[in-house]
């Protein structure tokens, strides 16, 4: 039976990369997003290598959309869905005060309310497909608050903390439920950012760093499996300050990200 992988914010960056690198793999790949010319591209691109494409409009705040998506995918992959990739995202850099409430609602109705609807929509066919994987696309800034993405970095605790739970809740229907921490990532997402972080940390990652990881980590080692890996920090920086933040007096951590950020 061909397994399957449904995807948000599939049309660019990170989740067009991951779309590709399963759909090589011999997935059956559903790619969702609000922006439809970079489908296109994306269907022709997984035509390509082999794999057959399914993509579709999506805005992930709309619940209804979410399941009406997911419905009309699980009927071509045959009621399986043994991937969830929940990746649209937006992010907003700058100080708190001087980005518009509104901006700051739109992130947190795409970052968090996005992934809730996923889940919850999700759900059914996961607990129906054994082995089940859902991937959230959280970040390096869910470990340590940070300044100029303080609404964005709060989403991202968020995504944290509800892979924790459901990890917690569904691994009696052997879903696993795992989230993925890179710090900054080469895509359209950065390409105007420019905060302390940015400036000290520089710009790192690509796309297809994060994809790699991420086919890495549904398809888990043994080791991994035994020790119940939740969080997968991506990149030798993001796995250091991981690190760092859970060996490290608290005191120490601020320090450490204060300098970071230069604030
Ligand atoms: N780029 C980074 O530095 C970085 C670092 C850590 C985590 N992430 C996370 O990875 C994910 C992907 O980021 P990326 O760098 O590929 O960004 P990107 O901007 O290249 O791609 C995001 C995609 O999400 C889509 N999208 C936005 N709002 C949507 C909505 N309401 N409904 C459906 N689709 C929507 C966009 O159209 C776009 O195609 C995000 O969740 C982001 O927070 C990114």
């Amino acid at each position: 039976m061909t397994k399957s992988v449904f995807i948000t914010g599939a049309a660019t960056g990170i989740g067009r990369a991951t779309a590709l690198l399963f759909a090589q793999r011999g997935y059956l790949v559903g790619g969702y997003d609000l922006n439809e010319d970079g489908l296109r591209v994306l269907a022709a691109d997984i035509t390509a290598v082999g794999g057959t494409p399914v993509v579709g409009h999506l805005n992930v705040t709309d619940a209804d959309e979410v399941a009406q998506r997911l419905a009309e995918f699980t009927q071509t992959s045959g009621g399986r869905l043994d991937v969830l990739i929940n990746n649209a995202g937006l992010l907003n850099a700058g100080r708190f005060e001087e980005i518009s409430l509104d901006v700051h609602h739109r992130e947190i109705d795409v970052n968090v309310k996005g992934v809730v609807n996923g889940l919850y929509a999700a759900f059914p066919y996961l607990k129906a497909t054994p082995g089940a994987v859902v991937v959230n696309l959280a970040s390096a800034s869910a470990i340590y608050g940070q300044a100029e993405l303080a609404n964005y970095s709060a989403t991202k605790f968020f995504v944290r903390a509800i892979t924790e739970a459901l990890d917690l809740e569904w691994g009696q229907y052997g879903i696993r439920v795992i989230d993925m921490w890179p710090l900054y990532v080469n895509t359209a997402m950065t390409k105007d950012v420019k905060t302390g972080t940015t400036q000290s940390l520089g710009i790192r990652l690509t796309a297809q760093d994060i994809a790699t990881d991420i086919v890495a980590a549904v398809d888990a080692t043994w080791a991994r499996r035994l020790v119940s890996q939740v969080h997968f920090p991506v990149g030798i920086q993001a796995k250091a300050l991981a690190l760092g933040a859970r060996f490290s007096p608290a005191w120490l951590t601020r320090l450490v990200n204060k300098g970071l950020a230069g604030s």
